[in-house]
């Protein structure tokens, strides 16, 4: 399974890099302006710099919502760097889009994703990555992991290419669940990934450990 980062944090990034399992980035609007990235240049450059400090895939979004402006606004994207991975919405212009990029060979993550209707149609389309939100269902009492297990399933049965990038990770057992379910991605913020780290019991061995080393050693 895939790590992706959740996140537009330029250290975040690199620190989840450094750890030498990242295979990808994922960004969203939201991210940016928590980090305070607004205004064109300033999102442009803010790309850039996360290509630069990553040797894996960058998920951009798009913020235009008709079929002319998603395709003017990811083909910029798309040229920014190979590493891009245009980011489009799950609405009836962006299927049109995916479709688009896909047969010009950009690839593309679909994204804002709660149905398995919603997952096959992106696939039909031929959307690179699928990312359905996993937090979001759970918060409104529906089980985000059931919709993964739906979506695996289906695309299991038709061989669909496209990549089920879970989303909207929000704790460690929604990461370990989804390699259960053969999800190919998930995307998270790092206290996820560092979080896999913990047990207490590797703190409580570790610790004996080197007491008998000291000791035997004084
Ligand atoms: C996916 O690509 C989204 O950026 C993200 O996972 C949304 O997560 P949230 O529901 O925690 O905002």
């Amino acid at each position: 399974m895939k790590f992706f980062i959740d996140t537009a944090n330029l250290n975040e990034i690199k620190e989840a890099y450094d750890l030498g399992v990242l295979d990808g980035v994922t960004t969203n609007p939201s991210l940016m302006a928590k980090e305070g990235i607004s205004g064109d240049e300033n999102v442009i450059n803010h790309y850039k710099a996360i290509c630069n400090i990553v040797d894996a895939n960058v998920s951009a979004e798009v913020i235009a919502t008709d079929f002319e402006g998603i395709i003017k606004e990811g083909k910029e994207l798309a040229k920014l760097d190979d590493k891009i991975v245009v980011k489009v919405p799950m609405i009836k212009d962006g299927i049109k889009a995916i479709k688009y990029f896909s047969s010009e060979g950009i690839r593309t993550n679909c994204t804002l994703v709660f149905s398995a209707g919603q997952a096959i149609l992106a696939a039909k389309a031929g959307a690179s990555y699928l990312s359905p939100f996993i937090g979001r269902l759970d918060d409104i009492s529906f089980d985000g992991l059931d919709l993964i297990a739906q979506i695996v399933h289906i695309y299991q049965n038709y061989g669909y290419e496209t990549e089920v990038l879970a989303a909207s990770v929000r704790h460690t057992m929604h990461l370990v669940k989804c390699a259960e379910l053969g999800a190919d991605v998930v995307t998270c913020p790092l206290k996820v990934i560092t979080g896999l780290l913990n047990h207490p019991l590797t703190d409580k061995g570790l610790a004996q450990f080197l007491a008998d080393h000291a000791k035997a050693n004084k």
